[in-house]
């Protein structure tokens, strides 16, 4: 009879829960690249959070991705400590977002808005985006040579773009960034505000959104609008409307998922092209290449970081037994930086012939229903602001948001001067 013995946990795999480690790139990138070669599939053990299995190369993450009869998403999808998962059930919060469902239910939830991503319907938002792009370029101007190109332009830009989806007004945008900030950055000293702890944040943040989410069903069944709120206000499965739960943790999903991502990706890739100025200035000359900058630039950032999955039953994955029950990391930014797939992965190209291959946004029946409005802003607004400048460059260090779940520049420092 053969025993078989759970492999060591790796200290090397804390880099995907800890989030200072994502505040430093280059090393956690090395340390990624290690794993990937000695370690692919690492067992994980930390105080305070279930163990996992961390998935680091690109077929693997395929695999548990594309195999969702065995791996489920649970409403523990989202990496985080027992304690964040322990205060939500206290409230009586049970996170049942897409992300956090599977299956059936999944795909009938998906099938609420599943028409307003199809590429026609995204195509149409096209205009919208390229005024909104346009208006947040001219902000250039007003900042008068230097800015925090994050802070300034991108961070509200891509708030923009989500609440014009939405459907929302514009006075909201500040309470949308805070509440989003309040979720998905909770760990970041810098958005603690006056709560002592992350706990605390996240709490309230839920509560906030769902008073928000909560008047702006009443006044979409009122008063219909073609908007997306309006599809996931009055939305039904089965002939039912949405539940409650079901819809708040909807509102909050895409308000969430299709504002941080996209900014992130569009920061941390502005500055891997100043930091690529014969890049920089191929797509400035030729802005035709800014669909393929962009593409680069989402593979580059992989502003998500991972996602959690659940195994339903025991699945061998390269040399590991996966057991039914366990919990698997995929690691997006790891999968994106496999050599057996993507040629010199360690430098941005944009003008590589296997980015079409990232793994950013995930695959298989979760894949990001987002992805193609992510791809239209990242180009749109990186057009847009080369359009208005003839010199573009690093005024400082990039400094990089302290979360292990969705994270990237948060502050780019640069220096321009207009056309
Ligand atoms: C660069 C920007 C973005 C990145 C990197 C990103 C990444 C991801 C990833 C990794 C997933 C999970 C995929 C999986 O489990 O296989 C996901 C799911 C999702 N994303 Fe995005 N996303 C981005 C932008 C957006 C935008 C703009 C929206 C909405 C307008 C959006 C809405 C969603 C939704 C609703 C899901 C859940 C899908 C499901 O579980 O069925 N995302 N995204």
């Amino acid at each position: 009879m053969t025993t078989i013995t759970e492999p060591p946990a790796d200290e090397r795999g804390l880099i995907f829960i800890t989030p200072t480690a994502f505040a430093d790139p280059t090393t956690w990138h090395e340390t990624a690249a290690e794993l990937r070669r000695e370690n692919p599939v690492a067992r994980v053990e930390s105080d305070g959070w279930p163990p996992f299995w961390a998935v680091t190369r690109h077929a693997d993450v395929l695999e548990v991705s594309r195999r969702s009869d065995v791996f489920h998403n649970t409403g523990r999808s989202a990496p985080g400590p027992d304690i964040q998962y322990d205060i939500l059930d206290v409230i009586g919060i049970q996170p049942r977002s897409l992300v956090h469902i599977h299956g059936e239910l999944h795909q009938r939830h998906r099938q609420v808005t599943n028409d307003w991503f199809k590429p026609a319907a995204v195509r149409r938002l096209q205009p919208a985006i390229d005024a909104i792009a346009e208006e947040f370029a001219d902000r250039l101007a007003a900042h008068g040579g230097e800015c925090d190109l994050a802070a300034d332009i991108i961070v509200p830009f891509t708030l923009r773009v989500i609440m014009s989806i939405y459907g929302v007004p514009e006075s909201d945008e500040a309470l949308m960034l805070e509440l989003t900030q309040g979720l998905f950055g909770a760990a970041d000293p810098e958005y603690l505000g006056d709560f002592s702890d992350p706990l605390s944040l996240i709490t309230n943040t839920v509560a906030r959104f769902q008073d928000y989410f909560d008047s702006m069903t009443a006044d979409r069944r009122a008063h219909p609008t073609d908007d997306l709120a309006t599809v996931i206000a009055n939305g039904e499965i089965d002939g039912e409307p949405l539940g409650e739960n079901e819809r708040l943790w909807y509102y909050i999903i895409v308000a969430t998922a299709g504002h941080d991502t996209t900014s992130y990706a569009l920061s941390g890739g502005i500055e891997a092209l100043l930091r690529n100025p014969d890049q920089l200035a191929a797509v400035h000359q030729n802005p035709e290449l800014a669909g393929a900058a962009a593409e680069e630039m989402i593979r580059w950032t992989s502003p998500v970081r991972s996602f959690m999955r659940w195994a339903q039953s025991d699945h061998q994955l390269g040399d590991v037994l996966i057991r039914e029950g366990d919990a698997v990391l995929t690691s997006y930014p790891s999968a994106n930086r496999d050599d057996a797939v993507f040629a010199d992965p360690m430098r941005f190209d944009i003008h590589r012939t296997d980015a079409d291959r990232l793994l950013s946004f995930g695959l298989g029946v979760h894949y990001c229903l987002g992805s193609q409005v992510a791809r239209r802003e990242v180009r749109t607004l990186l057009s847009a602001l080369l359009g208005r400048v003839s010199r573009l460059e690093l005024a400082g260090e990039p400094t990089y948001a302290e979360s292990h779940f969705v994270s990237g520049v948060k502050h780019l420092p640069v220096s321009y001067s207009l056309r």
